[in-house]
């Protein structure tokens, strides 16, 4: 089965005759093609079969049979980087699949912002910073994020860095994944220690305790939980934004069964809310690649232009190929996204639905610090499900920032972060995070949401 168009004049490199946005310019282009060419040589991080496992199991999304959770770091770190942030992410990401499937009866597919996401797009080129214009922080992978001017110089050296990243915490991934850590009997053992004493921690415990009475009933009817079971392991897909092209060119090669393309440096890409121009180069290269792909959406997108997008990147319809990512914002959800829903339904084409409470609802607090409230990420999924109800199309999913550490990023939540407490645990590289606790607030509050329908 063909997944994308096999456009007969795409090839990896075809972006660069389109207009691209969003990209630095290295300071000695000779330096990056040396670059480029080593990345090149490098192993694939993920296989053309995964990807295409992936494509089918958002197929199941698309019919409303099973839902997607996306989370992760807004930008990885370079400099928080050990196996036991990798650990704590994976463990809050499972405690909230875990919450979520057994809150709403539906297999939830588990895609990590993780083990890549190393770009950034921005708002705006430059940042003022003391009495200095500085060139904004790009992600890791471009340059650092240290206020400085030599740092904020564009290094394509540290595309290799973020591979090497990737490939590590990748690899710790698949060793959790596969090797016994995301067994469902240790269910327990996700809840981390600053959890469990509170109120939605103690509550992810009471279906632990659920899941483990349930386990002990199966085996005691007699039912082999032993060999092969899917109680044993994971699937944790990888994902991040398709930004940095000339590195995701770089890292796409041919699949030796089917002749295809794919991007092997994650399982799915996406393409951001500011890069998606149907000319672009952005959303060029995103056609001819096999991996599922995402568009964010947001507010000013029209009806006629997200059903571009889906002529674009999906001219053959397969279901579980295209993913719209809304982001429209609390206020604008309810507004916003019904047409452009009522417009792709009659289009015919099948897409994944899935809403990104957070980039629509970022503010500066009063001291500065970019933030979110975690009842304006609520409601933006509050009024996602009750379009979708509406409508009568199925709310295929979320996409979240967060992270397994305790850090005050965004306001509120069960813990009632307040402003004058963001300074104490604001760590992020980029976009502020929900922490573990928001996160299974956050998922307890979904899995309501879907058990409602
Ligand atoms: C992101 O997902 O980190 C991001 C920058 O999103 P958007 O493109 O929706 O602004
Ligand atoms: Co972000």
């Amino acid at each position: 089965m063909a997944t994308t168009s096999h456009r007969g004049d795409w090839h990896p490199a075809s972006w660069r005759d389109r207009e691209a946005t969003q990209l630095p310019v290295w300071p000695d282009a000779a330096v990056a093609e040396g670059v480029y060419q080593q990345v090149r040589g490098l192993p694939p991080l993920v296989f053309a079969g995964e990807a295409r496992r992936l494509t089918r199991a958002l197929g199941e999304v698309v019919a409303g049979r099973a839902f997607m959770l996306q989370a992760g770091d807004c930008a990885e770190s370079f400099d928080d980087f050990s196996a036991d942030s990798i650990r704590d992410k994976l463990k809050v990401i499972l405690q909230m699949a875990v919450v979520l499937t057994y809150g709403s009866g539906v297999p939830v597919l588990k895609v990590g912002r993780i083990a890549g996401q190393f770009a950034k797009p921005r708002s705006s080129p430059t940042e003022r910073v003391g009495d200095m214009d500085l060139p904004v922080f790009r992600g890791h992978i471009i340059n650092d994020d240290v206020p400085v001017p030599a740092g904020r110089i564009p290094d394509p050296t540290r595309m290799l860095t973020a591979y090497h990243q990737s490939a590590s915490t990748l690899n710790l991934l698949r060793a959790f994944t596969k090797g016994g850590f995301a067994d469902l009997s240790q269910v327990h053992s996700w809840n981390q220690e600053f959890l469990s004493s509170s109120a939605e921690g103690r509550r992810y415990e009471a279906i632990a305790e659920e899941i483990d009475r349930a386990l002990r009933f199966m085996r005691a009817c007699g039912v082999d939980l032993t060999t092969d079971s899917p109680i044993h392991q994971v699937d944790l897909f990888t994902s991040h934004e398709a930004l940095l092209l000339g590195y995701e060119e770089a890292m796409t090669r041919q699949d030796s069964l089917t002749g295809q393309w794919y991007d092997c440096s994650a399982h799915f890409l996406w393409v951001g809310e500011r890069t998606h121009q149907i000319e672009g180069a952005h959303i060029e290269f995103a056609t001819g690649i096999g991996n599922p792909i995402g568009c964010k959406i947001g507010p000013k997108t029209s009806p006629d232009e997200v059903v571009e997008i889906c002529e674009a990147l999906n001219p053959e319809r397969t279901p579980g190929r295209l993913t719209l990512i809304s982001r429209m914002g609390v206020d604008a959800v309810r507004d916003k996204l019904p047409p452009l829903i009522r417009k792709v339904s009659e289009s015919g084409h099948p897409v994944v639905w899935q809403c990104d409470p957070m980039h629509g609802n970022t503010f500066a607090s009063e001291s500065g610090r970019k933030t979110r409230h975690f009842d304006d990420v609520l409601g933006e999924i509050q009024g996602y499900f009750a379009v979708h109800r509406s409508l009568g199309t199925w709310p295929g999913g979320v996409h979240v920032e967060l992270t397994g550490d305790d850090v005050t990023e965004c306001l509120g939540g069960i813990g009632d972060i307040l402003e004058e407490q963001l300074p104490l645990r604001y760590t992020t590289a980029c976009d502020p995070r929900l922490n573990a606790r928001q996160s299974i607030d956050l998922a307890f509050r979904v899995a309501e949401l879907l058990r409602a329908r």
